[in-house]
Order: C-alpha cells, then sequence, then structure tokens
C-alpha cells in the first residue's frame, strides 16, 4: 500500500503553552500515524517520545515525570529523555535494547514541532515561516479543533479559497466574487505561495454591518502553504480602487495574519492549529475579538462540510468524481506532497 504521511518533515503539535512544566504534564499526541507522548524537563526542554513502554505498551502519559525522565506507573521503568531505559525497579541493570523511540522537537513562531523521520536527519530549515502570536508587532489569538476527515481533503480545501463564497456565506463570505478568481499558484520545493486580489466585491459578512451597504472592497491575499499542511495566510481588506488588476492601491482597513497548521493524527482524523489577527498598527477596540470568533466559526463551517464529505468518500469509495476550474491548486499542492512522499519511499 502507498505510504499516507510523510516522515522526513516538521508536524506541528500544538501551541508551546500546550505542553506545561507541572508534574502531570505529560501531553499525548498522535502524528501521522504514531503515539506521541510529550513533556518538558525540568529545565523546560522538549521532549518527544513514542507514547509506549517497550515492556508491555503502557501509554508513557500515564506515567510520571521525575526530573528530565518520565516513568512508566505500571512497573515502575524509567526512561531518559532520549528514549533510553534507566532503570527496571527490582533488576541490577535494564535490559539490553530497552529503550522508546525518541523524536527531534523543535519550538518556533509560538508552535511546537516533532520531526517524524530520524531525528539526525532533523532540518530545522525546513520549518515553515509564520506569524506568531507573540510577536510584538501582531495581535493575534490562537487555538485549535480537532476534525475528523483524512488531511488530504483539508490540504485542497486550504489550497482553493473560492470555497470562502460558499462554505464561509455566513463569515468570510457574502458574495461570490471568490468563486471568478482563477490565482497562479508558484510552485515552491515543499508547497505553493498564492498572490492575487479579489475585487470590488461587499464587505466580508463579518464586517458587513460596519459599512453602508454599497461600500466596496478589494481583498489582497497572500497565502504560502507548505506541506504536511501549514497555511500561513496575509489577508487585507482595501477600500476598493476601481482598478482591475496589480496590488489592491485602496486604503488599508484591515491587516489581518494567521497561521494554521494541520497535524494528521491518522487517516481519518486531523488537529488544526490556528491564528488570528491583526497588527497591531491596524488593530482597533473588539476587532480581535470578532476576529477570532469568526474565524472560530469559521473553521466550524469547515468541519461540517469535510466531515461530510468524508463520511460519503467512505461510502461511495469507488465512485468518479469530476474535476472542475477550482482543482488547480489543490491539484498542485498534492503533487507537491506525493512527490515528496515518493522521494523517501523508492520502489
Ligand atoms: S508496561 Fe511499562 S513497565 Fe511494564
Ligand atoms: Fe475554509
Amino acid at each position: 500500500m502507498a505510504e499516507t504521511f510523510l516522515k522526513n518533515a516538521w508536524y506541528c503539535a500544538g501551541w508551546r503553552d500546550d505542553v506545561g512544566l507541572g508534574q502531570k504534564d505529560l501531553v499525548e499526541r498522535r502524528i501521522a500515524g504514531q503515539s506521541l507522548l510529550l513533556y518538558r524537563t525540568a529545565e523546560g526542554a522538549l521532549v518527544a517520545m513514542e507514547d509506549r513502554c517497550p515492556h508491555r505498551s503502557a501509554p508513557l502519559s500515564l506515567g510520571r515525570k521525575e526530573g528530565d525522565a518520565v516513568r512508566c506507573m505500571y512497573h515502575g521503568m524509567l526512561f531518559g529523555p532520549d528514549g533510553i531505559c534507566r532503570a527496571v525497579p527490582g533488576m541490577a541493570q535494564p535490559p539490553e535494547g530497552a529503550r522508546v523511540p525518541a523524536f527531534a522537537t523543535c519550538e518556533k513562531d509560538g508552535w511546537i514541532w516533532v520531526w517524524m523521520g530520524k531525528p539526525e536527519d532533523a532540518d530545522e530549515s525546513l520549518i515553515c515561516e509564520a506569524y506568531s502570536p507573540y510577536d510584538p508587532d501582531l495581535n493575534l489569538r490562537a487555538n485549535s479543533i480537532r476534525i475528523e476527515t483524512n488531511y488530504r481533503q483539508e490540504i485542497a480545501n486550504l489550497a482553493d479559497l473560492s470555497h470562502i463564497s460558499w462554505v464561509h456565506d455566513e463569515t468570510f463570505g457574502g458574495t461570490d466574487g471568490w468563486a471568478f478568481i482563477k490565482p497562479r499558484h508558484k510552485r515552491q520545493a515543499r508547497g505553493i505561495e498564492t498572490r492575487y486580489v479579489v475585487r470590488d466585491i461587499p464587505s466580508p459578512r463579518f464586517t458587513a454591518h460596519m459599512f453602508p451597504k454599497e461600500a466596496r472592497f478589494d481583498i489582497q491575499v497572500h497565502v504560502r502553504l507548505t506541506v504536511p499542511c501549514n497555511f500561513i495566510m496575509n489577508f487585507r481588506i482595501h477600500e476598493a480602487d476601481g482598478l482591475e488588476s496589480g496590488d489592491a492601491q485602496g486604503a488599508l482597513l484591515l491587516d489581518t495574519y494567521t497561521s494554521q497548521a494541520v497535524t494528521p493524527r491518522d487517516e481519518g482524523t486531523l488537529d488544526y492549529y490556528f491564528s488570528w489577527g491583526t497588527s497591531t498598527e491596524t488593530e482597533f477596540p473588539g476587532v480581535i475579538d470578532l476576529m477570532y470568533r469568526t474565524n472560530f466559526d469559521a473553521f466550524l463551517e469547515d468541519k461540517r462540510i469535510l466531515e461530510g464529505q468524508r463520511r460519503r468518500q467512505l461510502e461511495y469509495p469507488d465512485a468518479p468524481q469530476i474535476d472542475i476550474v477550482h482543482d488547480a491548486g489543490p491539484g498542485q499542492m498534492l503533487w507537491v506532497l506525493d512527490k515528496l512522499i515518493a522521494a523517501e519511499n523508492p520502489a
């Protein structure tokens, strides 16, 4: 069977505050089909290892922290942050080869990243560029949700924003303008980059009450999508400039930034870590809260359609699917992903 997940990649395992310093802070994650334990040592260093004791497979996340080590609370084996067994109560020496696979970790832009390939291959330069909630020039609010779908569907969703007109009609939409854009995607080594302007449209639904009905806007969009599925976007709402092409020239009303990381747990479930907000320069009272609530509602809109799509695809696995013009972005992004997966799994 073809491999489903890229191994040599950084997967987001959450926000940095998701893994605390307390003794009970043994965080369970599932990433690309593997169960992981995350914790911080007494010095705050981040540790990731398989969440499975090599004795009788008890989850180590049900264990307890002891300094920089974790103890399995079934028969008491103690493992260091490198996964090597340090002690077995009742034995003078741990048995040969008693160790838990450990994974490379990194913290960047407020996110925790885990490299799912061999730790010695971990390359921090491959972590995507993102907007951080800790950037003093930005005011972003962050959270996460879980979606019961395959991550390829999520990639297709994020690589084709024409769905804003339909899926997000009640939040970001309010116009069919998104459906008439044919964005040019610039292929990158590990993703695609896309810039375009949605021109002369009414206000997005979530701000429509703030403007006269006849007001028109241009929305400047810049998206960087990288594998496995990281979506980094700057979304600027301008007064309409009346031009036909080029960057939006009208007054900048709202300058928004979002970082979204989609981590497949397994074939049918993913964890979605996201932030959204504005530059501090363009922020005004109440706007961060409005954006956060709108964004959360919009993710529930995506969740509803993606989970429904997944159910139907499982019910009709052999049904043909037709292609339309909006499949170009999804096609390119999935092509990049499949090429990288194929490269690490030579026939
Ligand atoms: S299952 Fe962990 S020590 Fe026995
Ligand atoms: Fe969406």
